[in-house]
């Protein structure tokens, strides 16, 4: 192991590190390109450790895209002259080189560039045929971005339904999700969403489950946003129809630059509710008529980020230059020992000083470990505690729910009764407003959060041995 990437970590804590994980050797060059292109991390004594919150960029990340920039004049695209030309030639190389990094064949999908993988969902949600008798089925730990899509079925009176986690893990029975599967409405528009990795739980579900649901009607979605930072999507292979990702998360720079990649006869099932600037190819105001333009066109609305979009291409590139299936195996190895480690962590008395909501190994999950600290009368302290001691020794994990309230209230055992009860006596009082305080208050102190440590591109042992270090500070 490198000198910076062990640091402060006891050599016996490595020792044993290595014993468990040999393999960690063979991904030394993740440590020389931290030292090399994320000098900074070090430089300032950061452990980062909130990927799923947002991806880190190299050095030369933003060299290139400046050095892009600086040396060309760009013009809004879509038109003829040289300028936008030069800048229409770039958008469409980046869209080829999202549609290449995927997997997935441009006669079969198209890349739309959204704002974020928020954007992309909301454009799937307002667009699809959700009617009276069609269907919208989610798994309970999807993100708030992916629950919201409800909203638009219920306005359109769709039936709604949720598929549940089973605890500890927090995974979908399959026998579960082959019932919720067969009440697809045959003939009529059935759309199913969930997550290729949860943001929550770090729990990454089966991509088979894309044919299953395939094969009983039903069109799918893929929330890929906390899966393919650190994991291979092989588009495709699999086949999904609708897939939205946030570019930050998986190399940090761009921001505000996401996509949804869709399958065509997908997106050819889709009624936008308006027209803008950009989507159509004719629209009248005296004739009162306008017609789509195709592809991915008809879903860009106005002006692209355009000059954001070159360091798209960029991003990609580097992580295909930095090695993906080495990012992914270290990001394993590393979130292997985390649990291992913290789940042993013991008060004098035997009492364990963290509980984890997911799996407790390595197994078909993501680097995202979510947890609460207790302490040594079992009590829970507080996560908001937690994340202002860990901004004291400058590490940065995330707190709450992360935008994941299913998620949430299956971890940490919020009842449907209990919540109904909650937002029927905020009614009652005549509330327009429900805090976070109020929540907490409603659900008599239970907890409403929880820790989140996750682990992307450049981590490191020492990340996860200071988390540690740090852990051990609660324990009595
Ligand atoms: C699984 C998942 N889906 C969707 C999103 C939304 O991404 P964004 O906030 O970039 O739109 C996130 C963000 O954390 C996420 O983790």
């Amino acid at each position: 192991m490198r000198e910076n990437s062990a640091g402060n970590s006891t050599e016996s804590s490595i020792r044993q590190f290595l014993q468990a994980f040999p393999a960690y050797a063979d991904t030394a060059s993740l440590d020389d390109l931290r030292a090399s292109e994320y000098a900074r991390l070090d430089d300032q004594d950061h452990v980062y450790l909130d990927y799923t919150g947002g991806g880190l960029y190299s050095t030369a990340q933003l060299e290139k895209h400046r050095r892009l920039l600086e040396t060309h004049v760009f013009g809004n695209p879509h038109s003829h002259n040289p300028t936008s030309s030069a800048m229409t030639d770039v958008v469409e190389t980046a869209r080829a080189k999202v549609l290449d990094y995927f997997n997935a064949p441009p006669d079969e999908y198209a890349a739309i560039f959204t704002a974020n993988a928020s954007h992309a969902l909301k454009l799937v949600g307002e667009s699809y045929p959700f009617g009276p008798g069609e269907r919208y089925l989610l798994a309970f730990d999807n993100h708030n971005s992916v629950n919201g899509i409800r909203e638009f079925a219920r306005s359109k009176q769709a039936a709604i339904a949720y598929v549940p986690l089973s605890l500890p893990e927090m995974r979908i029975d399959d026998a579960v999700l082959d019932e919720s599967l067969e009440t697809a409405e045959p003939g009529r528009h059935n759309l199913f969403a969930f997550p290729a990795q949860s943001n929550f739980s770090g729990v990454q579900h089966p991509l088979e489950w894309i044919e299953r649901a395939h094969a009983k009607g039903w069109d799918v979605l893929l929330d890929a946003a906390a899966f393919v930072p650190t994991n291979r999507l092989d588009i495709g292979r699999w086949k999904p129809d609708f897939v939205p990702v946030s570019f930050y998360k998986m190399f940090g720079y761009p921001t505000g630059v996401g996509c949804l990649i869709a399958r065509r006869d997908a997106l050819a099932k889709l009624h936008r509710p308006w027209f803008s600037g950009g989507t159509i190819t004719v629209a009248s105001v005296q004739g009162d008529k306008h017609y789509f333009a195709e592809g991915a066109t008809a879903f860009e609305d106005g002006t692209l980020d355009y000059l954001n979009i070159p360091a798209v291409q960029i991003g990609l590139e580097h992580l295909e230059s930095v090695g993906r299936d080495k990012v992914h195996e270290r990001c394993r190895m590393l979130t292997a020992w985390l649990l291992d480690q913290v789940t042993n962590l013991r008060h004098a008395n035997g009492r364990p000083l963290v509980r984890v909501y997911g799996p407790a190994t390595a197994e078909h999950r993501g680097g995202a470990v979510t947890m609460n600290f207790y302490d040594a009368q079992d009590q829970i302290i507080d996560h908001l505690e937690i994340e202002q001691a860990a901004a004291k020794q400058n590490i940065s994990l995330r707190t709450g729910c992360f935008c994941n309230p299913g998620g949430g209230e299956v971890a940490l055992q919020l009842s449907k009764t209990e919540l109904i009860g909650c937002f029927r006596d905020s009614d009652r009082a005549g509330k327009s407003a429900f805090t976070p305080e109020d929540f907490r208050l409603c659900v008599d102190g239970k907890s409403t959060g929880a820790v989140r440590i996750s682990v992307g591109l450049v981590s490191n042992f020492r990340d996860i041995d200071r988390f540690l270090n740090f852990a051990r500070g609660f324990l009595a």
